[in-house]
């Protein structure tokens, strides 16, 4: 089988912790490289927190670059009240060996996408920093870009305000460089990540499936995104299951924006499902998930890990 080749831009991050555990074990992936980017928790922890998953996994082949310590321009806001002080609240992992390479987060996705012989996908589940410097520092790196596709947005309200998901309200200057580059581009937004649960009785189920189930039942009890009782939310998962399994999902082609300039809307990102812009469309967004179904594939693709 063609794997198909990612480059994931992460912040871990409890849900982050999940999709890249998914994502390394999954035969139809090829996770070329992992970058880091502030985020859940600041860029040294996200760093070390992804370090610490590679050993765990016994992937430390899996080179990890480090990224932007803040937004563009705004201030950074963390979101540790969700994932915990050191953004992987709730098991102790070994102590990493790997380090991170010497080239930044930019230059080595840069290099893996020029030196790619067939196209690659790129996977932000953070705040899009490093995407948009990507984009504008090394354009040329579009036309060896399969697509983009990200979680983060919302066709509907906000988890960081009103009308503002994190990844994209914390940087809507890096969201609005990314959706008007021209590239191929996949929003899996918050109002799909609202329904893409895991209940106690799949935490239950994975905790003694194997090493990574056990790691998710100790983080899921401290994980803020959601409850333990009632359904944790695992947002950066549907990232990667929009990859393998498009049919959970209803999308729609539209035109994509992120608001700048609100005083109190900043970071909202605009569906214009009825094209009041009169914009052409530059998005596939998704709207629904099969909650189900997507509960399902997630034990199954815990399954597939150590
Ligand atoms: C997004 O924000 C982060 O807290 C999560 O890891 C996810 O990427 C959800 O809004
Ligand atoms: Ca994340």
């Amino acid at each position: 089988m063609n794997k198909r080749s990612i480059i994931i831009d992460t912040d871990p991050g409890i849900d982050d912790a999940l999709a890249i555990a998914i994502a390394l074990f999954n035969e139809e992936l090829d996770v070329k490289l992992i970058t880091t980017v502030a985020g859940n928790v600041g860029l040294n922890k996200v760093t070390y927190n992804t370090l610490c998953l590679l050993k765990y996994f016994g992937k430390e082949n899996i080179p990890v670059a480090m990224g932007a310590d803040r937004p563009l321009i705004r201030e950074y806001e963390d979101a540790s009240s969700v994932h915990g002080k050191s953004g992987m609240e709730g098991f102790d992992f070994e102590k990493p060996t790997q380090t991170a390479i010497k080239e930044n987060a930019v230059d080595a996705m840069r290099s893996a996408i020029m030196e790619s012989e067939e196209p690659i996908t790129l996977v932000p589940i953070a705040p899009l920093t490093n995407i948009a410097l990507l984009l504008k520092t090394y354009p040329e790196v579009k036309n060896n870009i399969k697509e983009i596709v990200l979680m983060g947005g919302s066709a509907s309200r906000g988890n960081k305000g009103v009308m503002s998901e994190y990844n994209i309200g914390v940087d809507p200057e890096a969201a609005h460089i990314v959706f008007h580059s021209g590239v191929k581009l996949t929003m899996v937004g918050l109002d799909v990540g609202l329904k893409a649960l895991v209940l106690p009785e799949d935490s239950e189920h994975i905790k003694g499936m194997n090493k990574t189930g056990k790691m998710a039942y100790c983080l899921f009890k401290k994980y803020r995104g959601g409850s333990f009782n009632t359904g944790l939310k695992m947002y950066d998962s549907t990232a990667i299951a929009y990859l393998l399994k498009p049919e959970l999902f209803e999308a729609v082609e539209t035109y994509l924006d992120v608001e700048l300039h609100g005083s109190m809307t900043h970071g909202c990102t605009l569906v214009d499902l009825k094209g009041y812009l009169g914009k052409a469309n530059n998005a596939t967004v998704c709207l629904d998930i099969n909650g189900d179904e997507f509960r399902k594939w997630f034990v199954d693709a815990i399954e597939k890990c150590i």
